[in-house]
């Protein structure tokens, strides 16, 4: 049982961005304690990417991250930007490939990424206490005392990786919000993002039957639009395209959905009925939708799929269109932190440099990673923010 352990900088959180921290400040000689109340570290590392770790995005910019201070970003990462991490990943030998241009995966698992970063740490010299709850965190002298599970530890340096609040049957929880309040930073307000959609009673009735249904299609929302898969759930919409929305949707508000995205349906629609005016409508909107859904399609927007496109009016066809292009529907919400892939909002930027994460009111307290409210699109950019914040206070701490 440890009674009193004396630290250069100690890190709440062992996930991405506090292991980045903790490995580079541990390499330049600092002493250096990461601390997660998990039995495991880096859990969302193993989940992520579908178990592939969707490590980082070669075109991260600060276009593709959420904030209320869209330039924060910037700086951090220019600093440590993905082609530093992607040449950790290559030096390491780790198999990767590219899915969609400059979305990097890995080629085995997600635990070639894990096993890179606690090697770094263990050969840096930092210390790892996994299952340690902290109590208690305090100011003392000019540093920090926290009361830990394993005994009381004072820190020159603390760092704020606890990450966001989403998926907290995995451990997830609010306290870096609760340290960043504790000592007089604001909280940017926070919600689910990256999460799929429910849908109310009415449209899971008419929609009943499609759940496993994808296609390409695009989401518009909050002056936002997303092209990607999309996919019917049995309680809703989800799908990438649906996640990027998502994080752009306010409750209440519309979310219109193009299912034939870069095609003018009207156009097609007429042009379709001049060069097969016998064929029915049914087979021609099955030429634009999988089948299930093309036959619904034309159920729930009662049109009469056996007439033949020669005897529908031009009138009929537009407003089908209409259908194709933009369904408009308002979500009755979403899933929330039981299955989102991050949380917007968080620690507000203002009070944090931008260098190095460090707090403009308490000397010596840093935030990085989720908990800050920098929040990306899906891709890669939510590990490579991880990884840029955390680089950039660990050469400061
Ligand atoms: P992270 O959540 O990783 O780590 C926080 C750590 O703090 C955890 O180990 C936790 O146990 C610990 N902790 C929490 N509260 C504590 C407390 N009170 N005391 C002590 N320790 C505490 N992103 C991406 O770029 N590519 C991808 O492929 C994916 N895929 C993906 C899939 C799924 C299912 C999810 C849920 C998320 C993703 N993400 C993603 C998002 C990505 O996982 C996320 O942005 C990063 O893990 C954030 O890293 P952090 O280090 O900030 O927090």
């Amino acid at each position: 049982m440890v009674t009193e352990a004396k630290f250069d900088v100690v890190v709440i959180g062992a996930g991405a961005a506090g292991l980045m921290c903790a490995i580079e400040a541990a390499r330049r000689g600092r002493r250096t304690l990461v601390i997660d109340h998990a039995a495991k570290p880096a859990e969302k590392i193993r989940i992520s990417g579908g178990g592939k770790c969707n490590f980082t995005h070669l075109e991260a910019t600060p276009k593709t991250y959420l904030s209320q201070n869209p330039a924060f970003c910037i700086s951090a990462l220019k600093r440590f930007t993905p082609w530093d991490f992607l040449d950790r990943v290559i030096r390491r030998g780790i198999p990767y490939y590219e899915k969609t241009k400059g979305q990097l995966f890995c080629e085995r698992g997600a635990q070639d990424i894990i096993d890179m970063l606690l090697d770094d740490l263990r050969s840096a010299g930092g210390v790892l206490w996994l299952a340690t709850a902290v109590v208690r965190v305090g100011r003392e002298g000019g540093g920090f005392r926290l009361q830990t599970a394993r005994g009381d530890v004072r820190a020159e340096k603390l760092v704020m990786a606890s990450g966001g609040l989403s998926i907290p049957k995995m451990g997830a929880t609010g306290f870096a919000y609760d340290i960043a309040r504790q000592f007089g930073h604001e909280v940017v307000e926070t919600r689910a993002g990256l999460v799929p959609f429910m849908l109310g009673e009415d449209w899971l009735r008419r929609l009943n039957g499609l759940s496993g249904v994808g296609l390409d299609a695009e989401a518009r929302a909050g002056g936002t639009a997303f092209r990607d898969g999309f996919l019917f759930t049995h309680r809703g919409l989800s799908g990438p395209a649906v996640l990027q929305i998502s994080s752009y949707w306010r409750p209440g508000e519309s979310v219109a959905i193009d299912l034939t995205p870069g095609v003018d349906a009207a156009q097609w629609l007429r042009a379709r009925k001049a060069e097969r005016p016998k064929a029915a409508l049914a087979t021609i909107t099955a030429e634009a939708l999988p089948n299930r859904l093309a036959e619904r399609w034309l159920e729930i927007f009662d049109l009469p799929a056996q007439a033949r496109m020669a005897d529908l009016p031009n009138a009929t066809l537009d407003a089908f269109a209409g259908a194709l292009n933009r369904w408009t529907l308002t979500p009755m919400g979403t899933e929330g932190y039981r299955t989102a892939e991050v949380t917007l909002g968080g620690v507000d930027t203002r009070a944090l440099s931008s260098q190095s994460m460090e707090s403009r009111i308490v000397p010596g307290l840093y935030f990085i990673g989720e908990c800050v409210d920098v929040t990306g699109w899906l891709g890669g950019y939510n590990f490579q923010w991880a990884w840029s914040s955390g680089w950039a206070a660990g050469q400061a701490v």
